[in-house]
């Protein structure tokens, strides 16, 4: 199953490199098999030659100015934990996962009738968010997080699907043996990678190996499962310094390990196939080791600021050359949308800069281009899918969405008309661009993303 052939007429944004975004107005892509064949300037194009060109460059019912960005990428996300989006009073991580999350995950792991709804729900929310790409956790169970694989291969999402491993120091009741652990993952494999072959030619859906984090998995099913990753070429995502709490149990579990991150580059789990939630506590010695083994990072600052887990350094680890990216980290965060998850980014960032004396802090300070990068390229990047997503190149796929900046935003600016060919003054051009860019970042959400496309399907 693959997208048909078409072309698309319409003002096209990315951003290829941090803090630049590329415009591209009236310019026409066409797209074959799902895939970006061709990008030409509309006046360049005999259109008289294209069936199936269709124009997005205004909402034909306002006339207003629309535009279509990349799909974003959210690489870290519980989709069990939905039902309990907003749930989490004054708790902190340890105690949220016991009180919250374990019980639910649990009885996903056997109410397959539910776990369908609520994994239904949402691959739904996070798609009308324009989120294409994304690295699901499901739960400690084998069916569960097939029938999570099947639902996103089904209703067109790009997936990495994990089963949750936890066989030490978890509750009794959400628990597993090390080789009920090692055999589930190696029977996943198999089976997503089938599931997968029947719908698509490549890679869409993929095994993802998931040990939920360093306090509740052994050191024999960690080395087991790195070997697994290493055997099959499989990517692995986990949890990383998100608390003080946290930590202080890891250093007293592994008392032979140098730090946090040492425990996962011990026993094979820190790997250039590696996604790593939070980092938010790191020592320099721990984000070298991050970046030697090229880890790549997810930061989640809703999450982070909603169970209190503290600030992510994001300039630090970008200027130390570590890939970072965006997670909604569902239901530690409340929101699905990654570019709610931005927004906050950028105000965790600023909070960063309030710490740091004045001429530091202004550089830890993230600008909305930055922010969305990390949405989408940094998202791609960490997933080693670079070469598939992320921009509008030719050979990606088309993973995109359309924009269009309704009543919520500031319709003023949408007396402006983009001119159909040459522009007089292009920085005063791009100005305008960048006010209707930021001001999509700051108020914009589901409502102003009205159509998606993965692999050139509409999904919304
Ligand atoms: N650490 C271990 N498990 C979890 C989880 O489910 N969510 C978050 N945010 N952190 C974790
Ligand atoms: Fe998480």
């Amino acid at each position: 199953m693959n997208g048909s052939s078409f072309c698309i007429k319409g003002h096209f944004v990315d951003t290829p490199v941090l803090g630049k975004v590329r415009l591209r107005t009236n310019h026409i892509l066409v797209i074959e098999d799902g895939k970006i064949k061709d990008i030409v300037e509309s006046k360049n194009f005999d259109t008289s030659s294209r069936k199936n060109l269709i124009d997005y460059t205004t909402n034909p019912n306002t006339n207003e100015i629309q535009f279509i960005f990349p799909g974003f990428v959210d690489t870290h996300c519980h989709a069990p934990q939905f039902p309990n989006i907003g749930i989490f009073g004054n708790t902190t991580l340890l105690d949220w996962l016991n009180k919250y999350t374990f019980p639910l995950e649990h009885e996903l792991t056997f109410n397959m009738d539910k776990a369908e709804l609520v994994y239904k729900n949402a691959i739904n929310r996070t798609l009308s968010n324009g989120t294409t790409t994304i690295a699901y956790y499901a739960t400690i169970g084998k069916r569960s997080t097939e029938l999570l694989a099947k639902l996103c291969l089904k209703m067109g999402q790009r997936a990495f699907v994990g089963k949750v491993c936890m066989d030490v120091n978890a509750p009794e009741y959400y628990s597993e043996t090390h080789s009920e652990c090692i055999q589930d993952n190696k029977d996943l494999i198999v089976s997503i990678r089938d599931m997968n072959r029947k719908y698509h030619k490549d890679k869409f859906v993929e095994p993802i190996i998931t040990p939920r984090f360093a306090p509740v998995v052994s050191k024999e099913t960690m080395k087991c499962l790195g070997d697994l990753s290493a055997l099959h070429d499989v990517p692995i995502q986990t949890h990383l310094s998100e608390t003080f709490n946290e930590i202080d149990l890891v250093m007293k579990t592994f008392p032979e390990c140098d730090n946090y991150t040492d425990v996962y580059n011990r026993y094979g789990l820190l790997t250039n196939k590696t996604v790593l939630a939070h980092c938010i506590h790191l020592s320099e010695e721990e984000a070298s080791l991050i970046n030697e083994k090229k880890a790549g990072v997810s930061h989640c600052p809703v999450s982070n600021s909603s169970i209190t887990s503290g600030e992510c350094r994001v300039r630090w680890l970008l200027e130390k050359g570590i890939n970072v990216s965006l997670g909604t980290d569902m239901s530690g965060g409340y929101s699905p949308s990654i570019l709610k998850t931005a927004r906050q980014g950028l105000l965790v960032s600023r909070h960063v800069a309030m710490k740091t004396s004045d001429e530091v802090g202004d550089k830890d300070k993230l600008s909305t281009n930055e922010v969305l990068y990390l949405a989408t390229k940094g998202g791609a990047e960490v997933l080693n899918l670079e070469d598939k997503i992320g921009t509008f190149d030719i050979g990606k796929a088309f993973d995109a969405q359309l924009i269009h900046l309704g009543n919520n935003t500031n319709v003023d600016l949408f007396e402006w008309q983009v001119p159909s060919e040459n522009v007089d003054n292009e920085d005063v051009f791009m100005d305008k661009w960048q006010d209707v860019i930021d001001k999509w970042v700051f108020l914009g959400d589901d409502r102003e993303t009205r159509h998606v496309w993965v692999d050139g399907l509409r999904v919304k």
